[in-house]
């Protein structure tokens, strides 16, 4: 799929950023399949793009993004929706390597609130709200919803919230630790460019490595973390930013890194 093609979603560099802006208003940026599809082929172009070492997603004031697509869904039979298995491509998200961002205005709900979790650190503005409404429609979360809310809240508001469907507010967000900051609307993007930019002046290497060993804390036990952890932070002494960085703190200067 080429840049131009896209039809849901824009695209753009902001120095070392890639920035994708879910872009369907008409549906409160519905997370179709096709969305999905081009969400992430783009990710995977910026995770490849050797200038971009941070990505936001964001949406729009109104709306992050809605959930799933629930005209796509509402016909499907339990085989039907198996075999097609769209969901799969939600884990192509998960495999992004470089660190993702979601600047979040307004709804976050279902697969909205989920593709957000999925990302690596959340801001938000006041006006966010992020909730699992999926068992008003006689479902339940099917894109980790259940899973990474839980870990996120904690077993008893997970409850609450997946249970009730009702959404929190960007600061009951913030206190449950889902969001790292809450700040006014015509902020939120700056402030998710900000962090962006002092994340991008970190070594590259470093940074994939740190992403990829927090991630195992959701898939591996505490021991098989630790150690994961400790093996990634071995191997960073073979990288030239290392040698750079520890260097450069000796000689009291600011660092160079090649990502190499
Ligand atoms: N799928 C498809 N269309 C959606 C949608 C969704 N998830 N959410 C909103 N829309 C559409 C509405 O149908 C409406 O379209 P029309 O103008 O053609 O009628 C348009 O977006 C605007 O929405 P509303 O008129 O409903 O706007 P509102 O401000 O009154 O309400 C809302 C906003 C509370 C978010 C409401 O739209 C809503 O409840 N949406 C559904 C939320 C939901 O249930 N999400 C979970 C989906 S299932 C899922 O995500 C499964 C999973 O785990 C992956």
């Amino acid at each position: 799929m080429k840049e131009a093609n896209y039809k849901n979603i824009l695209v753009e560099q902001d120095g070392p950023i890639g920035i994708v802006t879910l872009n369907r208003p008409k549906v409160l940026n519905a997370l179709s399949h096709e969305l999905m599809d081009e969400l992430v082929t783009a990710l995977e172009a910026f995770d490849q793009d050797d200038s971009i070492r941070v990505m936001i997603i964001t949406g729009s004031e109104r709306a992050f993004a809605a959930g799933a697509d629930i005209g796509e869904m509402s016909d499907e039979t339990t085989i039907s929706i198996m075999l097609k298995d769209r969901f799969a491509t939600w884990d192509k998200v998960r495999r992004v390597k470089k660190p993702i961002i979601a600047a979040v205005s307004g709804y976050a709900l279902g697969g909205g609130c989920e593709l957000v979790m999925t990302c690596d650190i959340i801001v938000a503005s006041e006006s966010a709200q992020f909730g699992q409404p999926e068992i008003n429609i006689g479902v339940i979360p099917g894109a980790g919803g259940t899973q990474r809310l839980t870990r996120i809240v904690g077993k008893h508001k997970a409850m609450e919230m997946i249970l009730t469907g009702r959404p929190i507010t960007a600061q009951e967000a913030y206190h449950y630790g889902l969001v790292v900051k809450v700040v006014p609307v015509e902020l939120y993007l700056e402030e998710a460019k900000n962090l962006a930019q002092e994340i991008a002046k970190k070594s590259p290497v470093a940074l994939k490595l740190a992403k990829e060993a927090v991630l195992k804390t959701y898939d591996a036990s505490i021991s098989e973390g630790l150690e994961f952890e400790r093996k990634n932070f071995y191997m960073l002494f073979s990288s030239e930013d290392q040698k750079e960085g520890m260097k450069a703190f000796l000689e009291k200067r600011q660092p160079t890194f090649s990502g190499r």
